[in-house]
């Protein structure tokens, strides 16, 4: 019998097209984003699930669903999954690293830019008719030329990132990291250093890691309050790396100089938000990894992750390999 799959939103067809061409018995959800009950309801009758990062798969879900076969996640984040509760239940978990670097890194850089010549604000004086005569002494930026980029969480994206900042800037790439990157050493000429070291010495700040209980909140006001009044601070990887409250203060103070957030906590950002009329902050709807041809490898890769685990009970980016048969 056709092993069955749910696919918990609309996302690019080739995901669809594939598990279908392998055999499986595909469901797509179309309706509005599931509710938790929906989401248990609905996974209890299929072996696979393919889940987004608005999915909650924690210990209740995995009490409820401990029949599943295998998750394939169509995020890089996973943050929203209890890896620890599908490892007990013995379900092997994947997400799509790679194939959204290149874009993720693309919001990144683009939103360093905007910051550092306050982009965003200045477009909305001129819809608010603002915009009179040059202005030789206003509307001033910073230049990046030869700045020194601090990367939080120096793993593939960040070394997209880095690689962006030294073409286009000749920046001085520091990083930090729970473990050292040789090759980001190696190839970009990057130098690890203390978090306390990251946040006093770095022009920008770019924050690539993973949401866990180690890094959520760590950009709180004592670490804004160790950065450069001329610094930028970009969040492109979850909302929860930084603390809202404190980074507001941080930007009315002129603690730090301006950020740039595509990440935000909570998701959606409310629309009365005051981060959104400020002059020094740019933000983002949550699409690093919005291009085209990022959704459809990822789509791709989440497939290819399940398809992968029936045929011989591996798979390509698998977050909790020790499930796996040997
Ligand atoms: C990811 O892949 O983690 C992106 O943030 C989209 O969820």
């Amino acid at each position: 019998m056709a092993k069955k799959v749910l696919i918990t939103r609309i996302i690019p067809s080739i995901a669809r097209e594939l598990l279908t061409e392998a055999g499986f018995e595909v469901t797509v959800w179309e309706g509005s984003p599931m509710t938790q009950s929906q989401l248990i309801e609905h996974t209890k009758s299929v072996n696979a699930l393919l889940s987004l990062g608005s999915n909650k798969l924690d210990k209740h879900f995995f009490n409820e669903c401990a029949h599943l076969d295998v998750i394939a996640q169509f995020a890089v984040g996973f943050d929203n999954i209890d890896v620890k509760e599908a490892t007990n239940k013995r379900i092997p978990v994947s997400n799509t690293p790679d194939v959204l670097n290149e874009a993720t890194a693309d919001i990144a850089f683009g939103l360093m830019i905007a910051v550092s010549r306050k982009m965003f604000y200045l477009h909305k004086t001129i819809e608010r008719g603002e915009w009179k005569q040059f202005e030789p002494l206003k509307n001033l930026g910073i230049q990046l030329t030869g700045k020194a980029l601090g990367i939080f969480g120096m793993g593939r994206i960040g070394m997209v990132m880095a690689q962006r900042c030294k073409g286009a800037y000749n920046m001085n790439i520091i990083y930090h990291n729970r473990t050292r990157n040789e090759e980001a050493e190696r190839k970009l000429g990057c130098t690890y250093v203390t978090f306390d070291d990251l946040l006093k010495e770095s022009d920008v700040i770019s924050v690539h890691s993973v949401l866990s209980e180690e890094t959520r909140g760590v950009f709180n006001k004592s670490a804004f309050a160790k950065m450069k009044p001329t610094s930028i601070f970009i969040n492109t990887s979850r909302g929860g790396v930084h603390d809202e409250g404190d980074l507001i203060e941080a930007l009315k103070t002129a603690t730090i100089w301006g950020a740039g957030l595509d990440v935000t906590n909570p998701e959606p950002m409310h629309a009365d938000n005051v981060l959104l009329n400020m002059p020094n902050a740019a933000i983002l709807p949550h699409i690093g990894s919005a291009t085209i041809e990022a959704r459809n490898g990822m789509a791709r890769l989440a497939a290819e992750n399940i398809i992968e685990f029936y045929n011989s009970g591996k798979m390509i980016s698998c977050l909790n390999p020790s499930v796996l048969k040997k």
